[in-house]
């Protein structure tokens, strides 16, 4: 028994007996003699070409959408489109199909309908191709990191912080507590006491991980209640976080998150996964970004030496180029997509670009002050940190130093009205009553008993797979995607 993969690459010059291969019915055509049917089974975007003599036991079976074994020779086609077809002597309908209302006939189907059926569009040659790109990628990063003596953890989903304090977090209860949300005394009955959340990040878990086996990773669901109702923004997407403790400074972690791309992208470029998609017909899924332009892609991550500009001199190139910009970039404020895509189309030239030191005053709580690269005295304070830039999917990654000093860290919870308990008062069966609990007391603890310089970086993995597969929107490459508005079966 073969893939269908398997069986298309097999060319051997003359007729091989009792062959084996199972799939689905992509399509049926109908001789009088004979039926041709294309077969797939997610293993390939290409479909087996199969002839069956009518007459053959359960052939009235052969339905689009059926699940069949079919049993048969290989050999050279006679037709121009295959160079071998299968000549199928037995039939074996396994899971029988209604062609009449199957929902994906043979023609080319909207990315909007295939999205109100999110259970069946895996079955779509190029959905099925995500789902094994995905895997690969999956299983070259577990190598990478592995090779790597990184630890792989499995820090938790239901927490009580929000890490970015972007106020994007989605609220936890049972269904029995959902009413008591708002009031203080149902909130006393409430199953986990307080208000919980599902993560927005594993970070702040992942550091204290850190601390006790060097360097660290995970590839985790994470959720937000972002209502960006664009192409780059789900509310459940993966992350792969990792976290690097003694890291001298952002360069080591920001090599670190170019090496690991870098290091999955050459280990799948050459597999038949990823050159199948990358020579694909254009024709097949005209919602893909053009094969050439893909192409590009994967060659840009896996050069070496991706640019690295600060975040001040980056606004000093956008304000050269303000002409052709809509927005002009103050320093202080976060940059647009529109200035994303203008430096990493105008800096990265094809490269992914780092930039690195942004404001202190629009970054998340955690990073440690300071300047990464002082060539351009930045004239604000500034953080250690960093977002890679693709060029239209933008920030794929974000990384940064973190605050190891205790004294720091609570200036910089202070600032951002982050409640700071007192000492180790959050678990401390011992203190007094009325000692003020925070919910970041554990992570302010980290602080206190041997905290070394430390670093790390999120990747956005569902942005990462879209912009190496050319998907246009990322709810096309998740299976069963989640935005604001839509969460679908
Ligand atoms: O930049 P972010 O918010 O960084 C963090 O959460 C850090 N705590 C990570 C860390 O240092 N361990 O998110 C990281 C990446 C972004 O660069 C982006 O690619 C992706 O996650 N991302 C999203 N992807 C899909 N949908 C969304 N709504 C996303 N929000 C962020
Ligand atoms: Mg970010």
């Amino acid at each position: 028994q073969l893939s269908i993969a398997e069986c298309l690459r097999w060319k051997p010059e003359s007729e091989k007996d009792n062959v084996m291969v199972q799939g689905y019915v992509r399509s049926v055509r109908g001789m009088k003699t004979h039926r041709f049917v294309s077969l797939g089974d997610g293993s390939s975007l290409a479909s087996l070409q199969a002839v069956v003599p009518v007459d053959t036991n359960q052939a009235e079976g052969l339905a689009i959408g059926a699940a069949v074994r079919l049993t048969g020779k290989w050999v050279p086609s006679p037709g121009a489109s295959q160079s071998h077809e299968m000549q199928v002597t037995r039939v074996e309908i396994l899971g029988p199909s209604d062609a009449k209302t199957f929902p994906i006939q043979k023609k080319y189907q909207t990315p909007e309908y295939l999205r109100t059926i999110p259970h069946l569009r895996p079955r779509t040659p190029i959905n099925a191709a995500l789902l094994k790109m995905r895997s690969a990628a999956v299983a070259a990063l577990t190598r990478f990191y592995a090779d790597n003596d990184f630890t792989q953890t499995h820090p938790p989903i239901l927490t009580s912080s929000d890490c970015e304090g972007a106020g994007e977090v989605f609220t936890v209860a049972p269904a029995s507590n959902v009413g008591e949300l708002t009031s203080e005394e149902g909130q006393s009955k409430m199953f986990f006491r307080n208000k919980k959340y599902l993560t927005v990040s594993t970070q702040l878990h992942l550091e204290a991980l850190a601390q006790s086996v060097g360097n660290v990773w995970t590839l985790s669901p994470v959720f937000r209640a972002e209502k960006s109702d664009t192409a780059r923004h789900l509310s459940e997407f993966y992350m792969l976080e990792a976290e690097m403790n003694f890291a001298h400074d952002l360069n080591e972690v920001m090599d670190l998150a170019e090496e690991s791309l870098r290091n999955m992208c050459t280990t799948m470029y050459e597999t038949h996964q990823v050159q199948e998609f990358l020579n694909r017909d254009s024709r097949v899924g005209s919602d893909l970004v053009n094969s050439e332009e893909v192409r590009k892609r994967w060659e840009g991550m896996m050069s070496k030496d991706w640019p690295r500009i600060t975040y001040t001199h980056a606004i000093e190139i956008l304000k050269e180029h303000a002409e052709k910009l809509e927005h002009t970039p103050v320093w202080g404020e976060g940059l647009t997509s529109e200035h994303e895509k203008f430096l990493a189309e105008h800096v990265g030239k094809g490269q992914p670009i780092f930039v690195t030191d942004y404001p202190r005053e629009i970054k998340a709580f955690y990073m440690r002050e300071g300047q990464s690269n002082p060539e351009i005295p930045a004239p604000g304070p500034t953080v250690e940190c960093f977002d890679l830039l693709v060029p239209d999917l933008c920030e794929i990654a974000g990384g940064s130093m973190r605050e190891h000093r205790l004294g720091p860290l609570l200036e910089a919870m202070k600032r951002h009205d982050i409640v700071a308990g007192d000492f180790h008062s959050s678990m401390d069966g011992n203190a007094p009553k009325d000692a003020k609990a925070g919910p970041l007391d554990w992570y302010v603890d980290l602080r206190r008993w041997g905290c070394a310089p430390h670093g790390g970086f999120g990747i956005g993995f569902d942005r990462l797979l879209c912009y190496l597969s050319g998907v246009q929107t990322i709810r096309d490459m998740v299976s069963f995607p989640r935005w604001f508005g839509r969460c679908d079966c």
